[in-house]
Parts: C-alpha cells; sequence; structure tokens
C-alpha cells in the first residue's frame, strides 16, 4: 500500500445485518471519497421473520456468531490481512444497545491489538455518506438529507459529511417501520417494504384515502402511525378488535399501493419544504425506505422539478451495510479518534454532536 493511501475496515452492528466493509482512501490529514473494496453482509431476516420485526436479543446473539466470519470474509474478499489496516470504523449509534456492543466491541479489541486508530461513527451519518460513496467524483455536500430506514425517518442540513443539523423527524413511527407493520396487516412477509412494494404493482392508489399527516402544516415533522391506523380500519372495519381472515388479494394490492402512495405523498412534500426553507441546492437521501422504487421516481421528479441535484444511492447501499461507515475516513481526517473506552448510544442523538 503505498503511504499516502489507507485502509479502513468498518463494523455495522446497529441492527439486524451484520456488516463488515474495507475501504481504501487517501491517508488523512488528506480528504477524498474512499473506494469500497468489499461489503459484506450478513442478514438476520429468517430469524426475525416469524415475529414480525427484529427481536433484539436474537439480533445481539446473532451478531456474536457472525462477527468474526464476516471480518475474515470482507478481508478476504478485498484482499488484505489485517496487518494491512490502517484503522477500524464502527457504527456505535443509533441502533439497538445489545446489537452494537458486539460491533463496537469487536472494533475494540482489534484497534487494541493492532495499535490501530479507532473511530466512532454516526449511522444515521453513515446512510448519508452513502451518497457520496456512490458518487466519488461528485460534490453531495452541502445537501439537505433525508434518512428514511426502519428505525428513523429525519431530514437534515448537511454541511458537510461530519456536520449536520436535524431539520425534523418522525414523531412516532418511522416510514419504514410503517412498511413492515403494514406488510405484518395485509399478511405479507418480513421486512415489509419490499412485500408491499411488490404487492403494489397490481394495486390501484388512490383506491383508498388514506391519511398524510402535516402535509398541509409548515412543521418539518412527519407521522405514520394514524396511516397505520387508517389501514387497520381499512382492513377490518372501525371495531379493529376482531382478528380478520385471510385478505384477498385484490385488496391486499389496492391496500399496499395506496399506503405506498400516502408515505411517498408525505416524504416527498416534506423534503421539497426542506430544500425551500434551507435553500440548499443539492439532496442526499439514504436508508432502506429509499430502495422503493416508487419513491426513487416520485423524489427524482420533485428534485428536477425544483432544479435540485439529486443523490440516491444503489439499492446495496441504502439498506443497512458497513461500507457507509467509510465515513470514519472524513472523521480521522478531523481528528475524531475515539478512546478505547467509549460506549454505544442506542438512543437519538443529534449528528456530530
Ligand atoms: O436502513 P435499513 O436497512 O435499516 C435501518 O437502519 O432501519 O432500513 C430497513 C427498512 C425496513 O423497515 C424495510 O421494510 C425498509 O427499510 N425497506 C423498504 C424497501 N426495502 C427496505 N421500504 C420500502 N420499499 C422498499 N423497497
Ligand atoms: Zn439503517
Amino acid at each position: 500500500m503505498p503511504g499516502d493511501r489507507i485502509v479502513l475496515l468498518a463494523l455495522e452492528t446497529t441492527c439486524d445485518e451484520t456488516g463488515a466493509a474495507v475501504l481504501e482512501g487517501p491517508r488523512p490529514p488528506a480528504v477524498g471519497v474512499p473506494a469500497i473494496r468489499s461489503s459484506v453482509i450478513a442478514s438476520q431476516f429468517d430469524l426475525h421473520e416469524r415475529f414480525g420485526g427484529v427481536v433484539p436479543e436474537i439480533a445481539s446473539r446473532a451478531h456474536v456468531r457472525q462477527i468474526l466470519p464476516v471480518i475474515d470474509e470482507a478481508l478476504r474478499r478485498a484482499g488484505v490481512t489485517l496487518d494491512d489496516l490502517g484503522a477500524v470504523a464502527v457504527a456505535t449509534r443509533p441502533g439497538l444497545v445489545g446489537a452494537l456492543v458486539v460491533g463496537l466491541t469487536a472494533a475494540k479489541a482489534l484497534a487494541l491489538a493492532l495499535d490501530l486508530p479507532l473511530i466512532a461513527v454516526d449511522h444515521l451519518e453513515g446512510h448519508l455518506y452513502a451518497c457520496q460513496l456512490a458518487h466519488p467524483a461528485r460534490t453531495v455536500y452541502p445537501c439537505v438529507g433525508l434518512v428514511v430506514s426502519g428505525g428513523h425517518t429525519s431530514l437534515y442540513a448537511c454541511r458537510g459529511p461530519i456536520d449536520a443539523e436535524v431539520l425534523g423527524g418522525t414523531t412516532d413511527d418511522a416510514a419504514g417501520e410503517a412498511f413492515d407493520k403494514v406488510a405484518g396487516l395485509l399478511g405479507l412477509g418480513y421486512p415489509g417494504g419490499p412485500e408491499i412494494e411488490r404487492a403494489a404493482r397490481g394495486g390501484n392508489p388512490s383506491s383508498h384515502a388514506f391519511p398524510r399527516s402535516y402535509l398541509r402544516d409548515d412543521r418539518l415533522a412527519f407521522s405514520f402511525s394514524g396511516l397505520k391506523t387508517a389501514v387497520l380500519y381499512a382492513l377490518r372495519g372501525q371495531d379493529a378488535r376482531t382478528t380478520g381472515g385471510p385478505v384477498p388479494p385484490g385488496v391486499v394490492a389496492d391496500v399496499a399501493a395506496s399506503f405506498q402512495e400516502a408515505v411517498v405523498d408525505v416524504l416527498v412534500a416534506k423534503t421539497r419544504q426542506a430544500l425551500a426553507r434551507t435553500g440548499m441546492r443539492r439532496l442526499g437521501v439514504g436508508g432502506g425506505v429509499a430502495a422503493n422504487a416508487r419513491f426513487r421516481e416520485r423524489i427524482a421528479a420533485m428534485a428536477d422539478e425544483a432544479g435540485v441535484e439529486l443523490f440516491i444511492p444503489p439499492l446495496s447501499l441504502c439498506t443497512d451495510n458497513a461500507a457507509m461507515a467509510g465515513i470514519a475516513l472524513a472523521k480521522l481526517a478531523a481528528g475524531q479518534v475515539a478512546d478505547l473506552d467509549i460506549d454505544v448510544t442506542p438512543g437519538l442523538v443529534r449528528p456530530s454532536r
């Protein structure tokens, strides 16, 4: 490895994906977008599917089993050994506490044993940085950032990769969480987003007039719990205590399409408001829901109409992955190295604070 380059091992265990990635970039203090040499993800979908959501204890145990094989595989695919590494990064917030601890412990052990700098990254900043990784030759920042995932639905004013100000977020469920819960109501599988997207293809998006919270409101806020309840009532009548039998396929398609359209309407409208309020001319989008084709089409049309440059990663960089922790090189360049006694921060914190 030339002296002006650095190899980074990045780990991701915030929720239900065990990820490790190897990236190579300019050695700090030089700043530049690293290239992804490998990115490995061990998914836990099959372990959580029958529960219709992530079970934290099961997630932690699966991370413990998978983290070392996943690291080995990422190194192997990148064609490097532990001796080639120049730094170790790990997402330490936000996420499930037991899941986060597994990644952080592995990262600390490697940093200590190999005498490498340890860099703690914010998972949400990472989701937005995926836009930069996907477009290394273009300038993403400053931008409005929208993170739409299973745990978060938030808008940011990002002055740089590690300098983001929260503009607003959800007051209850996250958009992805709503997809997962509505999929459960429709008898579809987990995770619900891709299942609803598939079911919606044959449905009529105008068949059900589902609520669009805060649509005509100045606040940059989201709410999806009322929408979820409206779906429940549409399926089971006003007495939602009835268990309800299987939903006929035509109804599944219409409800899925109408629900998806309601979520997309709100995401697009609030993002347009954030762009207008900040005057920013670039938009970065990240998180699992950004993999949704209808959302991608509508957000691209809005950006086009507003004359804003849109950055949206390919699907593999939208959902959870370790490569996005490559934001660590920007932190390393800014001198932000973590002490070996740092802890995880499960709750939502303001990025970069
Ligand atoms: O970013 P992510 O992988 O994990 C979190 O940080 O939460 O996002 C997962 C979420 C899940 O709720 C999943 O249902 C949703 O992203 N998702 C989708 C699609 N693919 C994944 N939602 C809508 N359409 C999709 N195609
Ligand atoms: Zn995520």
